[in-house]
């Protein structure tokens, strides 16, 4: 057993919802998994006391959450001593496209090279458009981009593009890096 830290950033809540099932996998795999929202993580946390780290982060307007950036830079040392693997949530990542998901691809390595963390594992995941969730603008906005994607466009409902067997796969993957005791 290895005491794993999930680490996440959401605005909508798609990314906290991933954190949670990867969370879910490596408790049923046997590991005791802290999961915390970076933008407030208790005062005590201390990641380089953990085996393992995962940490989340979703795309708005082009960029990952800052708080994120903020904690990875802070923590950096332990990441990159640590088994460790980074997710990042768009829409553009639920492109089958190898070119068209390259956006977010650059912005995942950008994040990395900002952050000075280079992580065991990586993946680009697929997120929601929650229209129903969204107030008038950012739907209205939201509803334009993705027409513009030819995405989906009806607004009296939600999307959710997340490969939830990707999202089991990658957390087991993880498993196979984490020493057997602690
Ligand atoms: C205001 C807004 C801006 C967004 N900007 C981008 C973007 O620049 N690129 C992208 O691929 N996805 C973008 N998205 C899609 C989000 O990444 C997607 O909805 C994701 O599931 C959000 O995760 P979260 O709920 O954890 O914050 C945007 C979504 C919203 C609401």
């Amino acid at each position: 057993m290895a005491r794993v830290l999930v680490a996440f950033g959401s605005n909508e809540g798609q990314t906290a919802t991933v954190a949670e099932r990867i969370g879910d996998v490596l408790e049923t795999a046997g590991h005791d998994v802290v999961v915390v929202h970076a933008k407030h993580p208790p005062a005590e946390l201390d990641p380089g006391t953990y085996e393992g780290v995962i940490v989340g982060a979703s795309i708005h307007m082009g960029s990952h959450q800052s708080y994120v950036e903020s904690f990875v830079r802070e923590h950096n040392e332990a990441l990159n001593r640590l088994p460790s693997a980074f997710f990042s949530v768009s829409l553009t990542a639920a492109h089958d496209d190898p070119a068209e998901r390259k956006p977010v691809r650059d912005l995942l390595e950008e994040f990395l090279e900002t952050t000075g963390w280079e992580p065991d594992a990586t993946l680009l995941v697929a997120g929601a458009l929650k229209y129903r969730e969204y107030g008038l603008l950012k739907r209205f906005m939201m509803r334009r981009i993705a027409g513009s994607e030819g995405g989906d466009t009806d607004t009296s409902r939600d999307y959710e593009y997340t490969d939830w067997d990707e999202i089991e796969s990658f957390a087991e993957e993880f498993t196979t890096l984490l020493p057997d005791e602690p």
